[in-house]
């Protein structure tokens, strides 16, 4: 398998015996997994879809991404959390956090309905300007507020610009498959529909169509990405309780245990930044409930060691961190060698950035441990879709095993509910009647 866990600055901090105990907690878990026996077990559809993946849904795919790149400039991409981080994530993580501005033959792609920023929708209505655009809008419910109000006003300028005719060619909708109000619209409207599985949740679903249709517009390989998920999958069921996504499980719930509270998933590439949004939402909408769960957050090294160094290092002892290491960068640069050494930097000259990077990573995670932060370190040799896929199935396999452990449905999110609500009374949402006034009278009391 191609991703690794390296356990040795672990050491000092979590022996075997410390571990142990854990696997009475993992053996439950993998049988609510394996035997659809836990809460929440509808929702278990992501185990096995990279073993048989909707062959016909992915030929429909591909054209339609094929259709895209031949007929847009610009694709935007309406959806938020589960709907729109995964596409994101592998997008940065295999094109480029530049993607949008580097030379290439596939349109740009813009994400929206994931705020409710005025300006952030301007600035893309803006882009937008001149440019063939096609719009791919993504909710299992179709009615989440978010992207719900991104795709009126996205309609509203495409249906300026293209007819009736050209718009079944330029709008896609990625929803429920018979059920919800897009379903529906999309039908009347004659637009292509993609669907959500019914068993997949939104923080599971970057390998349906909800990830796979925007991630083929950026030229990648969606078979490649498909088949890196599948041999994990292969892999980590025939291994059961042995396997790389368990123990990563095991270690994170073992420190956990030890008053380790806050998990920071650190990587050193910025092309990372978005694959840790999608790992925290995936972590923490799973876990976080009941008033339990591991905090996730995130760091770029070097550039966050510059500005949260001096906490990780320093503070409150109450992190560990769980280092993403890519061994190998698909760019060989070197540091120039300079006649006049102005920066005293020609002790590095000729020697390649990824050598550099490897020194940070090996200097803070010595730093780091030396002030009591444990480190997970999660290794992969290079970038590429079968990496990826495997990477993704390795967090869905270890997220799910974790919050069985930590004996919480893994697959619900009943905590977003609270904010939903109360915006909605506020905007006065009919049937929201009575908890609008409440509201009003508590912030009346804050006066
Ligand atoms: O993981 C989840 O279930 C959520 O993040 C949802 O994906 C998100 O709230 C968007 O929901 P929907 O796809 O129904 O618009």
């Amino acid at each position: 398998m191609r991703i690794k866990i390296d356990e040795k600055y672990l050491k000092n901090f979590l022996t075997e015996d410390d571990i142990r105990p854990f696997y009475s907690l993992l053996e439950p878990a993998h049988d609510k997994i394996m035997n659809n026996s836990g809460e929440g077990s509808e929702f278990l559809g992501w185990r096995d879809q990279p073993e048989s993946p909707d062959l016909e849904e992915i030929k429909r795919i591909k054209a339609a991404a094929e259709k895209i790149k031949n007929n847009s400039d610009v694709l935007i991409v309406i959806g938020i959390g589960g709907s729109y981080l995964g596409a994101r994530a592998v997008i940065e993580l295999l094109k480029s956090p530049f993607y949008n501005s580097m030379k290439k033959d596939t349109p740009d792609i813009y994400f929206a309905g994931c705020s409710l920023s005025a300006d952030e929708i301007s600035d893309i209505l803006n882009i937008c300007e001149g440019k063939r655009v096609s719009l791919n809008i993504i909710s299992k419910s179709g009615t989440t507020t978010e992207p719900a109000v991104a795709f009126r006003i996205f309609r509203a300028m495409m249906e300026k610009r293209y007819s009736k005719e050209e718009l079944k060619d330029r709008i896609f909708i990625t929803t429920d498959k018979s059920r919800g109000t897009l379903k529906k619209f999309a039908d009347n409207e004659g637009y292509e529909t993609f669907v959500v599985p019914d068993d997949i949740g939104g923080r599971f679903s970057v390998l349906t169509a909800v990830g796979l249709l925007p991630v083929a517009v950026s030229g990648i390989d969606i078979d490649k990405l498909i088949k890196g998920a599948a041999s994990a999958r292969k892999s980590y069921l025939a291994d059961g309780l042995t396997n790389t996504a368990y123990r990563y499980a095991l270690l994170r719930n073992a420190l956990y245990s030890k008053g380790k509270k806050i998990e920071l998933l650190c990587s050193y590439r910025p092309s990372f930044r978005m694959m840790s949004e999608w790992w925290k939402q995936l972590f923490g909408e799973s876990e976080g409930k009941d008033g339990k769960g591991i905090f996730p957050a995130s760091v770029v090294y070097t550039t966050d060691l510059h500005s949260m160094g001096q906490y990780i290092q320093d503070g409150e002892r109450s992190i560990f961190e769980t280092v993403i290491v890519q061994e190998k960068s698909s760019s060989p640069i070197a540091v120039p060698f300079d006649k006049e050494n102005v920066d005293g930097l020609n002790f590095i000259s000729n020697i390649q950035l990824d050598e550099i990077n490897n020194y940070a990573f090996v200097g803070t995670t010595l730093a780091h441990t030396d002030g009591f932060v444990p480190n997970i370190v999660i290794k992969y040799e290079k970038c590429d879709e079968e990496t990826v896929g495997e990477m993704i199935y390795f967090f869905f396999l270890s997220c799910a095993a974790s919050a069985y452990m930590l004996g919480v449905n893994p697959f619900d999110q009943p905590g977003v509910e609270a904010y939903k609500k109360n915006m909605f009374a506020l905007m006065g949402k009919p049937g929201y009647e009575k908890l609008s006034n409440e509201l009003k009278e508590k912030i009346e009391n804050l006066n």
